[in-house]
């Protein structure tokens, strides 16, 4: 189809992808063999069937089951370097991806096996693909802030590698003020902050995220529209907002991709981008979410234009970089 040529065509950057939510159901097994584990599994069209879901905390419950193959550095150079392949056939230029190493300290594999693996695949699809990426460290809300501040602590001989903090995981209940100390912390090392917030979570939640954690880039946000005067914080300091359309139709964020908020937020000036979240989870990848949306909504060339755009102008790169990718 045209529409799909044209958006295949244009250079992207991805803001919002969970490494760990791009394993898909065939790598699954093979590492499950690799390392002798079991799974309660008989196929990879069996995993397929167990994803449907009715909210957040049913997909959460499956990712964190499904991330315990991932043992060795290998497993998470072969899992990054996937992603990067994947993307790539998507014209995909740039990602600044999310790794949530809680998810792997707790289970007895090392926060160095894990990024170490992570950043060779990193440096090998800026070196073999011309891709470039930056990393990004979730904390998971669901743990205490205790927690977060001792994840922070394993991560000191990495920060020369590690672009910022994010916040991850369960929202309802977990409000970003919990973690207002690890952030003003991480900010004060000098790593960017990303918070996901107003997913499932009220307009609040996404007030505390701009006022308590600073963030400089909002993950979902899709509730802000709820609150005209949080819409009008968000235009006046162009704050990205990392929208997931294939996610929130899966998590049941939204019943319709038709009903979907990202044609009325490019509407109200507000910085939105398109992007995967966990893509083997949520049915596609970054085209496929630009796809999907573009068709449910009726999206124009220009509004194809303008979201690609806002990727660049959303990341992390340096000025000049983005102003070369414009
Ligand atoms: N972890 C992985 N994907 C997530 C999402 N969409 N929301 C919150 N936590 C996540
Ligand atoms: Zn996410």
């Amino acid at each position: 189809e045209q529409r799909q040529a044209f958006i295949a065509g244009i250079p992207k950057a991805e803001l919002h992808l969970h490494i760990e939510g791009s394993l898909e159901p065939e790598m699954m097994f093979a590492l499950a063999q690799r390392n002798a584990i079991d799974i309660p599994f008989a196929s990879a069209e069996e995993v397929r069937k167990a994803y449907a879901f009715s909210n957040l905390q049913d997909f959460l419950d499956i990712y964190y089951q499904g991330m315990n193959v991932l043992r060795t550095e290998q497993d998470f150079y072969d899992l990054t370097m996937a992603y990067f392949q994947r993307i790539h056939a998507d014209n995909a230029i740039h990602a600044e991806i999310f790794f949530d190493p809680q998810g792997h300290t707790e289970r007895g594999v090392t926060f160095s096996t894990a990024i170490d693996g992570i950043l060779r695949a990193m440096d090998d699809a800026q070196s073999d693909l011309n891709i470039s990426s930056q990393l990004i460290m979730c904390f998971l809300r669901h743990l205490s802030e205790e927690d977060a501040l001792a994840t922070l602590e394993e991560a000191a001989p990495y920060l020369d590698r590690i672009s910022g903090v994010g916040l991850d995981s369960s929202e309802l209940g977990h409000p970003p003020s919990k973690f207002a100390k690890v952030f003003a912390k991480a900010k004060a090392l000098g790593l960017k902050a990303v918070a996901h917030a107003g997913e499932e979570g009220p307009p609040d939640y996404v007030w505390e995220a701009l006022d308590v954690l600073k963030i400089e880039r909002m993950d979902h946000g899709n509730r802000s529209l709820e609150d005209p005067r949080l819409v009008e914080r968000l235009q006046d300091n162009q704050m990205t907002l990392t929208v997931c359309p294939l996610s929130n139709l899966s998590l049941c964020v939204v019943n319709d991709l038709k009903d979907h908020p990202l044609k009325k937020m490019l509407g109200l000036g507000l910085r939105a981008t398109v992007n995967s979240d966990d893509p083997s989870y949520f049915g596609g990848y970054l085209n496929d979410n630009y796809e999907a949306t573009a068709s449910a909504l009726d999206l124009d060339k220009d509004d194809i234009i303008a979201l690609a755009k806002n990727s660049f102008r959303g990341s992390f790169l340096d000025e000049e970089t983005i102003a070369q990718s414009l």
